[in-house]
């Protein structure tokens, strides 16, 4: 656990600032030589643990920091849980990456291809972040969290009712690693592969695309936003969570949020949130949940469900 006054310690910054500007007071970092998929064998075990699935048919690992470029961190994942020969893949969104994940395994069991899909987002993202860059460092934190959708019916408690998603490559500089990327190497440059980020032009999309994708999602779904109990969205920032919920309309405590702990997990933000939301007695069985997410691509989406009957996440 990295807290703000060991950060202020190391670069220009204060709890102050990292506290009134994004609501994070801690987050995590990995060990040295633990990896994304360590994060997430843990994560998928205690997911099996708590499913009623017999099976998994496929695991998809939404990351921005697989443990090697080549091959995908999902099989090892998948063959370290102990899941045999199954299908398995990585999905690079970033911030988005587990909406997207989501989306796979709607339409792998809509399509009948799988019975049950274990999604994934796991990040050991501080591997990414300049030690001297305060525009970053404070922001970021490593984690995991897996979810496992299984085939069942639209009005059953744990219904995954709609995702949307969307990309525009025209933001692609908004948040970007370019060291250790192809253009990089075949220009010959080795820079090392750190994230950069324009926050402020970010944040402003970020809410903007967020408000309309969940506004058009709850509307597919043909609820209203005063039915929606908890809104699970990207935790990026307090401030974005906050607004956002303002801008649709919901009550602040709508919102859940885990950031002040955990910071900003990339792809295993939402899934971190949910777990979290459950932990804490908030999320409950047959409650409505609509998650947003923002992210560098930029990508963006949202999704709705109600939660389902998990006895052992509960007790
Ligand atoms: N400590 C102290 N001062 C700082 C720090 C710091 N850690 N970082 C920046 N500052 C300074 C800046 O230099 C700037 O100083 P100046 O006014 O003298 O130029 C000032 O603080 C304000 O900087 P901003 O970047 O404008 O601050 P902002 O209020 O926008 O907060 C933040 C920055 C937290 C990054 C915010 O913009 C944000 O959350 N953006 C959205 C992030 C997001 O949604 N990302 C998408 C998902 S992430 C992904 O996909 C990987």
């Amino acid at each position: 656990m990295v807290s703000n006054a060991m950060l202020a310690s190391q670069l220009d910054t204060s709890d102050e600032w990292i506290t009134t500007r994004t609501g994070i007071s801690q987050r995590h970092v990995v060990d040295p030589g633990t990896s994304t998929s360590d994060l997430a064998v843990e994560a998928g075990r205690r997911a099996i643990d708590n499913a009623d699935v017999e099976t998994i048919d496929y695991v998809v690992l939404a990351t921005t920091t697989p443990d090697r470029i080549c091959p995908a961190t999902a099989p090892e994942v998948a063959s370290r849980l102990g899941l045999g020969h199954v299908p398995a893949f990585d999905i690079s969104a970033v911030c988005s990456g587990f909406l997207y994940g989501v989306q796979m395994a709607r339409a792998l069991i809509s399509g009948n291809l799988a019975r049950a899909v274990m999604v994934i987002g796991a990040e050991s993202f501080s591997t990414l972040l300049d030690p001297c860059d305060r525009t970053t460092r404070p922001i970021f934190g490593d984690g995991a969290g897996a979810v496992i959708f299984r085939a069942g019916r639209s009005d059953e408690c744990g219904a995954l009712l709609a995702v949307n998603l969307h990309s525009d490559g025209a933001l692609a500089d908004l948040i970007a690693v370019d060291g250790g990327g192809a253009r990089a190497r075949s220009a010959g440059r080795h820079d090392p592969a750190y994230i950069r980020m324009r926050g402020r032009s970010t944040f402003i999309q970020a809410i903007k695309h967020m408000e309309e994708v969940t506004l058009r999602t709850l509307d597919e779904v043909g609820w209203k936003v005063d039915e929606v109990d908890h809104l699970v969205g990207h935790q990026a920032n307090q401030r974005i969570l906050l607004s956002l919920a303002k801008h649709l309309g919901l009550p602040e405590e709508a919102a859940v949020i885990n950031i002040r702990e955990v910071g900003n997990t990339a792809a295993a933000s939402i899934p971190l949130a949910l777990d979290y939301g459950v932990r804490t007695g908030r999320i409950a069985r047959g409650h409505k949940i609509v998650m947003p997410a923002f992210g560098a691509g930029a990508t963006w989406g949202a999704a709705v469900l109600t939660w389902p009957d998990l006895k052992r996440a509960e007790a």
